[in-house]
C-alpha cells in the first residue's frame, strides 16, 4: 500500500498550526503567564520559541521528510541503531501521556461548550468547576472527546486531518479576532493589555532563571515539539518545499494566535473578573465563566469562547493521535482503522485515570509532560546533528531558496550542540528550582 501525503502545501501548514495551536495557547499559555509575572514571562517566551522552537521544528521536519516514517520508523531506518530504534518507542509512550491528559481537558471544553449555551455555569462559576473536574462523568466527557479525534484520524491524512484543519483553523482565527475586537472595548480592559504586553524588566531580572525552564516548557508544548508529531506530518510531505520556509510560517502563526489568545483573555478577566487568577489548571475556567456570567449576552460569547477552544483542541488531539496510529500503520501493517480502534480502547484507560485522579492529572500535565517533550527534542536534535550530519543540512537545503539555504550549517552546530545544552541546563536548573 502507498504511504499517504498532503494533498497541497497549505495543507500541511494548517494541519502544522492546527496541532500547534491548542490547549496550550488558550489555556496553558494563560495559566503560565499569569504565574509568572505577565509581559515578562510572554518575552522570555516569545526569545525561546525563536531560539528552540524553530531550529527544533526543523530537526522533527528533517528527519520525518528524509524517512518518510514514524518516529521509530525514522529513527531506525536512518541510524541502522537499536539504540535509536528503542528511543523512538519512547515517543509513542509520550503520545499516550499527552492525549492521556489532554483529552480530559477536552472533555471539560465540551462540557463548557454545553454548559455555556444552557448557562449552566452561571450561578456558581467556581463551584461549577469543582462539580465537574474530576469524576466519572469527566472521563465520559474525556471518552466523547477521545471520539471525535478518532473519528477523524480514522478517515486519513487527507480525507481526514487535513480537510478537518483546513476548515477549523481559519475559523478558529476569525472567531478569536472578533472576542479580541470585543475584549478590548471593554472598561477596565485597558490593565490586561498592560499586563501582558508591557513587561517589568526589574522583576524579569531578579526572577529570569525562574521564568526560563516555565518559559521553555511551554515554548516545546505550544510547538507540539518533542513529541514527534511534526516529524511524523513531515514524513507525509514530498521535497519541493522549503522546510525552514514553512517551519517559520508554522511558528509565526503559532505565536501570533497564542498572543491573540491573551488578549482575548486578560482583558476579559481584568475588565469583568477583576484580576488574574493564579489558583492553577482551573483559574481560566472558573475566571472566564465568571467573567461570561456577568455579561449581556454572556451565553453566547462563552458558547463561542469555549467552542473556539474545542475546535483548537481537537486539532492538536488528532496530531497526538497520528503518532502511535502512523507507528503501527508503518511498523506492522495495521490498517488505520484497526489501529485507531485498539489505540482508542488504551487510551480509553489511561485518561480516564487522568480524569478520576486530580494527583495524577497534575503530574502528569506539568513536570511529566516536561520531561518527556525536553527529552524528545534533545534526542531528535541530536540525531539530526549527529547521526544525520551533512544529510541534515542536504535535506534542509531541498527546495530551500539562497537566503534560507545559508543557514543550513549554522543550524546543525545548534542543533547538535548549542540547543541540546540550553535545554539539559535549563532543565535541569527548573527541576532544582521546584524541589526547592
Ligand atoms: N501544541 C499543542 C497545544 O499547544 O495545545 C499541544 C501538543 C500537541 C503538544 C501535540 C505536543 C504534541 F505532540
Ligand atoms: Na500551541
Amino acid at each position: 500500500m502507498t504511504r499517504e501525503s498532503w494533498q497541497t502545501r497549505l495543507g500541511f501548514i494548517l494541519a502544522a498550526v492546527g496541532s500547534a495551536v491548542g490547549l496550550g495557547n488558550l489555556w496553558r499559555f494563560p495559566w503560565m503567564t499569569s504565574e509568572n509575572g505577565g509581559a515578562a514571562f510572554l518575552l522570555v517566551y516569545l526569545g525561546v520559541v525563536l531560539l528552540v522552537g524553530v531550529p527544533g521544528l526543523l530537526a522533527e521536519f528533517v528527519i520525518g521528510r528524509r524517512s518518510g516514517r514514524n518516529p521509530v520508523g525514522a529513527l531506525s531506518s536512518l541510524s541502522d541503531s537499536k539504540a535509536w530504534s528503542a528511543f523512538g518507542h519512547v515517543f509513542v509512550v509520550t503520545a499516550i501521556v499527552l492525549l492521556s491528559f489532554y483529552s480530559v481537558v477536552g472533555g471539560w471544553i465540551l462540557r463548557y461548550v454545553g454548559a455555556s449555551v444552557t448557562g449552566a455555569y452561571f450561578a456558581n462559576p467556581g463551584g461549577y468547576f469543582d462539580a465537574v473536574n474530576y469524576g466519572l462523568e469527566a472521563a465520559g466527557f474525556h471518552l466523547l472527546f477521545l471520539g471525535i479525534t478518532a473519528l477523524i484520524v480514522l478517515r486519513g491524512v487527507k480525507r481526514g486531518i487535513e480537510s478537518a484543519t483546513k476548515v477549523m483553523m481559519p475559523a478558529i482565527v476569525v472567531l478569536l479576532v472578533a472576542l479580541a475586537v470585543w475584549g478590548v472595548t471593554l472598561d477596565g480592559a485597558g490593565e490586561g493589555l498592560t499586563f501582558l504586553l508591557s513587561p517589568d524588566f526589574a522583576a524579569l531580572e531578579a526572577n529570569f532563571f525562574d521564568i526560563l525552564p516555565v518559559a521553555a516548557g511551554q515554548a516545546l508544548f505550544t510547538l507540539s515539539l518533542g513529541a514527534g508529531t511534526m516529524l511524523t506530518y513531515a514524513s507525509y510531505l514530498g521535497e519541493d518545499r522549503s522546510l525552514a520556509a514553512d517551519g517559520t510560517a508554522i511558528a509565526v502563526l503559532n505565536t501570533f494566535v497564542g498572543v491573540l489568545a491573551g488578549v482575548v483573555v486578560f482583558p476579559i478577566m481584568f475588565a469583568l473578573v477583576g484580576e488574574v487568577g493564579d489558583g492553577g489548571p482551573g483559574a481560566l475556567f472558573v475566571g472566564l465563566a465568571s467573567a461570561f456570567a456577568s455579561l449581556p449576552y454572556g451565553q453566547l460569547v462563552g458558547t463561542v469562547f469555549f467552542g473556539v477552544v474545542a475546535l483548537a483542541a481537537l486539532s492538536s488531539s488528532i496530531s497526538m493521535l497520528e503518532i502511535p496510529v502512523s507507528f503501527l500503520v508503518d511498523e506492522y501493517g495495521v490498517s488505520r482503522p484497526t489501529a485507531t480502534a485498539g489505540l482508542v480502547g488504551v487510551f480509553a484507560v489511561t485518561g480516564s485515570v487522568c480524569a478520576l485522579d486530580p494527583g495524577v492529572f497534575d503530574l502528569v500535565a506539568s513536570t511529566i509532560v516536561d520531561l518527556l517533550l525536553t527529552g524528545g527534542l534533545v534526542g531528535f536534535l541530536l540525531f539530526a546533528g549527529w547521526v544525520l550530519g551533512r544529510d541534515a543540512v542536504a535535506e534542509y537545503e531541498l527546495g530551500a531558496g539562497a537566503f534560507a539555504s545559508r543557514f543550513g550549517t549554522p543550524w546543525l552546530y545548534a542543533a547538535g550542540v548549542f540547543i541540546p545544552v540550553f535545554l539539559i541546563f535549563t532543565f535541569v536548573s527548573g527541576l532544582a528550582g521546584a524541589l526547592g
